[in-house]
This record gives structure tokens, sequence and C-alpha cells, in this order.
């Protein structure tokens, strides 16, 4: 394995926590990620479903999880199914889950291979009083592909059509919200990978370097430290492509005098991180520029006091959205007496901050979450306020992973440079040591 996996307490933990929602007599049913096909004989890399991860660490295809706390056999109360392996697959895929690793990496005592899923379903089904079963309820999926999940939902529904059904989504969005301990460890690994990236584009960007040159940079860091890769894919944007928002091309050279804007983040254990920072592409910013700069990095940093226990990521929205207003004004880019006549429903700040200030992050970069209740201990949000200016082929984005506290938030990117100065006093060090 690439990475140190929680412990098996944790993942125990948090099955604890989802069990704590269920109805009496509820069975509850975790279905795997299928690995996609491409063409012909090819396939995707597998990506395992995140709620499998989270209950049991089983980073494998064909994974089940069934959790049933009121059955009458202690046996029959957690059981994990795992693909079962052999010598022949051995050969051509390389190692499998034994049922001994998967029990210690899991904590679950009764680990079955796959092929008795079935035959434990028509033992169990019967004696359950209702049937809790997972959907993708995440509010910006987009479900157009039949999932795993969808086919095992379907086939349990005809076989049991007179069982009441309940949805686990919205108790899986209630666990996950709040991070364990061990979570958020994994979180600052992820993190501390993406800072050493980080450090290296500072080494290496240079007028004329191509995007994809500094993608590929990322790319070797995370793969040398152990990670498997990107959380999602990197934004390399320089000059006017900043003002792209989902710009993913990475295709132009950076230009003397531009900035380039890059969002990026390691995948560490399976879990996200996601960082955006601006550099000058010669090492300096100009006046302008700086200007910029700096006003979303003060609406970067009073945001990210706002992110506090209690207050509702709705009203921490429009807060933010004030800051950002007075910072346009303070730029000219906003009229404050057209300000002060806009329809509060369409604000003027939206022509050059067009997205969310936050969103929740953990196995999933965009995680699932709990957005209409107070924000509460435990939750790690983005901050990521930017200003897009395409008149001046300029686009600035800050984004740091914050958790928040008892008493407030730790930023757990406060250790890799932010400040402007900052960022060109590391780009102008490495670069001496470059040429030392
Ligand atoms: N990188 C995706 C985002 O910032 O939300
Ligand atoms: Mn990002
Ligand atoms: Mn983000």
């Amino acid at each position: 394995m690439r990475y140190t996996p929680l412990s098996a307490s944790t993942y125990i933990e948090h099955r604890a926590r989802f069990r704590r929602h269920l109805d009496k007599g509820g069975l509850a049913l975790f279905h795997s990620n299928d690995i996609m096909p491409t063409s012909a004989d090819g396939t995707m890399p597998f990506k395992q479903a995140t709620d499998i991860l989270y209950l049991c660490g089983i980073d494998q295809e064909e994974t089940i999880l069934l959790l049933f706390p009121d059955a009458l056999d202690p046996k029959d109360r957690e059981i994990l199914f795992v693909r079962e392996t052999s010598p022949e697959i051995a050969i051509w895929e390389g190692h499998k889950f034994s049922q001994e690793e998967a029990r210690e990496l899991s904590g679950i005592a009764n680990v079955q291979w796959t092929s008795a899923y079935e035959a434990t379903l028509k033992r169990l089904v019967p004696q359950a009083a209702m049937l809790y079963l997972n959907s993708n309820e995440h509010l910006r999926q987009s479900n157009e592909v039949e999932t795993r999940t969808d086919r095992m939902n379907a086939a349990v529904r005809r076989q049991f059509p007179l069982h009441e059904v309940r949805r686990s989504a919205p108790i899986m969005h209630r666990v996950r919200s709040r991070k364990t301990a061990e979570e958020v460890e994994q979180m600052r690994r992820a993190i501390a990978i993406t800072g050493k990236a980080f450090e290296r584009v500072c080494r290496f960007l240079k007028p004329g370097v191509m995007e994809y040159a500094v993608e590929a940079e990322i790319t070797h860091e995370f793969i040398r430290n152990g990670s498997r890769g990107h959380a999602y894919t990197p934004i390399i944007a320089s000059g006017f492509s900043a003002c792209v928002l989902h710009y993913i091309d990475n295709d132009q050279a950076c230009k003397d005098g531009d900035v380039i804007l890059m969002d990026f983040g390691c995948e560490y254990g399976g879990y996200a991180s996601d960082m955006t920072r601006c550099l000058p592409v010669n090492g300096r910013f100009t006046d302008r520029q700086r200007a910029v700069y700096n006003a979303v990095l003060r609406v970067k940093n009073e945001a990210t006091k706002l992110l506090r226990p209690g207050t509702m990521l709705a009203d921490y929205h429009k807060e933010v959205g004030k800051l950002m207003e007075s910072e346009l004004i303070g730029l000219g880019l906003l009229d404050k007496h057209d300000v002060a006549k806009q329809d509060p429903e369409r604000p003027l700040y939206k022509k050059y901050f067009m997205h969310g200030t936050s969103h929740f992050i953990g196995l999933d970069v965009h995680d699932v979450g709990l957005w209409t209740e107070p924000i509460d201990e435990g939750m790690v949000f983005t901050v990521e306020p930017g200003i897009y200016i395409r008149e001046e082929n300029l686009g600035i984005r800050l984004e740091n992973d914050v958790l928040v506290t008892k008493d407030g938030q730790d930023d757990l990117f406060k250790d890799i440079p932010v400040e402007a100065e900052a960022v060109e006093e590391l780009m102008a060090a490495v670069r001496k040591e470059v040429e030392a």
C-alpha cells in the first residue's frame, strides 16, 4: 500500500457514528464504485466510493459493507464482503485483500467473499424491519451514469419489494461533516505534500515555461511522496486563462509580466487537499497585480475568521460578499453609488467574483456536508475568494483549507506561504539555490 490508512479503531468509530442514526431493525448496504470502462478493453483508474472508504477503508473494487445492528446473531451485525482472490488473479492483477487483511484494516470480524453476498441477503433481509440504501445526494451530483450502487439498490428492491426503504445519504452527510482526529491528520499529510509541490513550482517557474510543464512538476512531487496524484484536475492558468474558472487545458506558455493561477491539491490515503496560489511568472508582481492580490488576501483572511461554530454558511457567504464588495470599490472596479442602488438578489460584485467562497472538503474535494445547519467544530472548509478581471488578463484566487475548532479555526495551510512578499521571496530564494 502506498499510504498509511486510518486505524481500525477510527473505522470502528465511523461505523458507530453511522449506526447511531439507524432506526430499530435497519439493515444498511454500501457498495463500491465500478471500474469504469473506456473503450476496447480499457478502463479508467479505479476510484473507490468514498462512503466505503469512510466506513471500512477497503480501497478495492466489489467490496460490500452490510450493517445490521439488531441482527439476532452478533456475527451478522457487521459483515464485510471482499472480492475473492486467487493465484490466477494474483498473477494478472497483483495483490488483493485477504480476508485476514481486510479484517485487520477495517476492524470487522466477519469478512466474507463477495460471492456470499446474495445468499446472505436472502438470509438476513427477512429479519430486517427496513433497508437503508445509499445514493449520491451531493448538491452538485450529475447522476447520468448508473452506478454499481444504483444497480444493487434496484436488485435488492426487486427481490424484497415490500421492505420499507430509507436513505443513508443524509446520515452519511451528517457524520462525514465532522472529521475525526485521524481524518484531519490524513488531510494534513495531503496538505504537506501539496506544499512541497508549491515550493517546487516556485523553483521551476520562469517566463517561457509551458503550463503543462508546471503541472508535471506538481505531479512528480505528489507521486514521489506517496500520493496517488491529484485530488482533482489541476488548473494551471496563466494570464487571461486565470479568468476561465474551470480552465484545465494547461497548454499555454507562461509569459513575462503575467500572473499564473494554480489550483491544485494532492490526495493522500483517499483524502483531498485543495489549494490555490498565484505567482508572478517573472518573480515580481506589478503594483496593480499586488493591489488585486492583497485585496483577495484580505478577504481570505477575514473570511477565515468568520468560519466559527454557530455561523450559518448562507450568512457567511453573504458577509464575504460584503467584504469583496468593499475591496472591489477600493480597486476602482465597482462604483460605490452603483453598489448602493444594486439589486440585492444580483449583487454587482458577482461580475468579478462569481463563485462560492467555501465548500466542505474531506474524502471528496467537494465533500458532502450539512449546508443548512450551523457550522460546527471538526468541519473542514476551503476558503477561496477570487477576483477575475478579464479586461486586465488577471485572475487572482487564494485558497486554503481550514479546520473549524471549538473557539475558532485552524488554518491547515498556515505553513505554506501566501503573502505576496512571501511568495516573491520564496521564488527569489529558491532561484538563487538553482543558480548556485
Ligand atoms: N479545485 C476545486 C475548487 O477549488 O473547488
Ligand atoms: Mn481549488
Ligand atoms: Mn475549492
